[in-house]
C-alpha cells in the first residue's frame, strides 16, 4: 500500500548580526555557522542589523563599508540568497515602525534590567542614548515581524530574546494571536566563545585588545599567533575544568570545529604540552576560515552583485513584515 506523504511547511528561523566591526570567531561559532546549517531544513531570514549598530557612535565611511562587509560575509559563509531571505535591516522600514508600537507595550523597569544595557552604558558613559535603552524593543520588532519559530543566537542574546517573548505574549494577551512566540535556538557547543586574553569575558569584536579575538578575516598567521598567545594556566594538561577557563575555551572551539567530543580531545592531546594543542586549534580554525575569506574577497569586488541581492532580500522581507505590521496596527485600532 502506498503511504501518502504530506508536505509539512518548513519551520522558520530568523536572526541578525550587527555590522559593528568584522565578525569574530565567537559570532561565527555561536551564531553564523548554525544559520548556514539551518538553511537546508528551515526557511531562513537573516539580516545585517545596521540600525542597532548606531546605538554607539559610528564613523560614516567606515560604517558604510562595514555594512557591505557584513552582508558579503553572510554570503561568504554559505547563506544562499535564493534559499534564504538575506537583507539589511534599515531597508525594511517596518522594523522601526513596529518598534515604536511595541515600545508602548514595554515597561521602563524591564528594559532597565537588561545586562547588556548596563554593560554598554558603563562602557560608553558619555553617550547613554535612548536608543541604547530601547534596543531590545527594536530587536523584538526584528523578530516578531517575521513570525519565526526559532531564533538562533549565542548565549549573550538570551535575555533579549526573553523580553521579545514577553512583549509578544503581552500583546497577544491583549489582542489575540498576532505574534508567534519564538523559541531561542542556542546550540550547546559554541554558544559562548570566550576572549583569548581574558577567558572570563566573552570574545567580542569591540575588545580593545586585538589578541583577545579572532576576526573572521584574520590571516592564517595571525590566527595561529593569537592562539599561541592565548592565556591558559600552569598545569599543562589539556582537560576541561572550571578553574581552567582558558584551556576549556580552546577545547570548546576545537570541539565545535572538528566535531570531536571533549573526551576524544583530551585523549588526543594526552601528554602533549599546551604549545602543541594551541597550534592544533589555530590550524583547524585557520582551515575553517580560509575558504570563507577567499569567497569574501571575491564578493567584495562585486558590489553590484551584493546590491542586487540585498535589494531582492529587502523586497521579500518587506512583503512578510508588512503583513504582521498591518495586523498589529489594526488590532490596536489604527485606521489603515
Ligand atoms: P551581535 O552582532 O553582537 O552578535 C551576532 C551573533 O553572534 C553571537 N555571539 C556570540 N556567540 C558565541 N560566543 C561569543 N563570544 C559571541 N559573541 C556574539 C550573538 O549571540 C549573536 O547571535 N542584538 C544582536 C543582533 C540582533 C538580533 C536581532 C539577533 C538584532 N536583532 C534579532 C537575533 C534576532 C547582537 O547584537 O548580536
Amino acid at each position: 500500500m502506498c503511504s501518502e506523504k504530506t508536505e509539512q511547511p518548513r519551520k522558520r528561523a530568523l536572526s541578525c548580526i550587527q555590522p559593528s566591526g568584522i565578525p569574530t570567531l565567537g559570532n561565527y561559532l555561536g551564531a553564523l555557522k548554525n544559520w548556514v546549517a539551518m538553511q537546508e531544513d528551515f526557511e531562513g531570514i537573516f539580516a545585517v542589523a545596521d540600525l542597532h549598530a548606531i546605538t554607539v557612535r559610528q564613523e560614516p565611511a567606515k560604517f558604510r563599508q562595514q555594512i557591505y562587509s557584513a552582508y558579503a560575509l553572510l554570503l561568504a559563509i554559505g547563506l544562499d540568497p535564493q534559499k534564504s531571505t538575506v537583507f539589511i535591516q534599515s531597508h525594511v522600514p517596518q522594523h522601526t515602525q513596529l518598534s515604536w508600537l511595541l515600545s508602548c507595550y514595554t515597561q521602563f523597569g524591564e528594559l532597565s534590567r537588561m545586562t547588556q544595557f548596563k554593560d554598554k552604558s558603563a562602557r560608553h558613559a558619555d553617550n547613554i542614548n535612548a536608543g541604547l535603552f530601547t534596543y531590545p524593543v527594536l530587536m523584538a520588532a526584528d523578530i516578531l515581524l517575521y513570525q519565526p519559530d526559532f531564533v538562533p543566537v549565542g548565549a549573550d542574546q538570551k535575555q533579549h530574546l526573553e523580553i521579545a517573548r514577553d512583549i509578544a505574549a503581552r500583546f497577544n494577551g491583549l489582542y489575540g494571536e498576532v505574534f508567534r512566540v519564538p523559541e531561542p535556538y542556542i546550540a550547546k557547543a559554541g554558544a559562548k566563545v570566550m576572549s583569548l586574553q581574558d577567558p572570563e569575558k566573552k570574545m567580542s569584536k569591540s575588545d580593545e585588545n586585538v589578541n583577545a579575538y579572532i576576526s573572521m578575516l584574520d590571516s592564517r598567521e595571525e590566527i595561529i599567533r593569537k592562539f599561541k598567545r592565548a592565556v591558559t594556566d600552569s598545569e599543562a594538561v589539556v582537560r576541561v575544568a572550571p578553574e581552567k577557563a582558558g584551556i576549556s575555551n580552546l577545547i570548546g572551539i576545537y570541539s565545535v570545529i572538528t566535531g570531536k567530543s571533549t573526551e576524544e580531545i583530551e585523549r588526543e592531546f594526552d601528554g602533549c604540552g599546551y604549545g602543541t594543542f594551541k597550534t592544533a586549534v589555530g590550524e583547524v580554525v585557520a582551515d575553517e576560515l580560509a575558504p570563507i575569506r577567499e569567497r569574501y574577497d571575491q564578493l567584495m569586488k562585486d558590489k553590484a552583485y551584493l546590491e542586487e541581492n540585498f535589494r531582492q532580500g529587502a523586497d521579500r522581507a518587506a512583503y512578510m513584515a508588512t503583513k504582521t505590521l498591518r495586523k498589529a496596527a489594526k488590532k490596536i485600532g489604527f485606521v489603515l
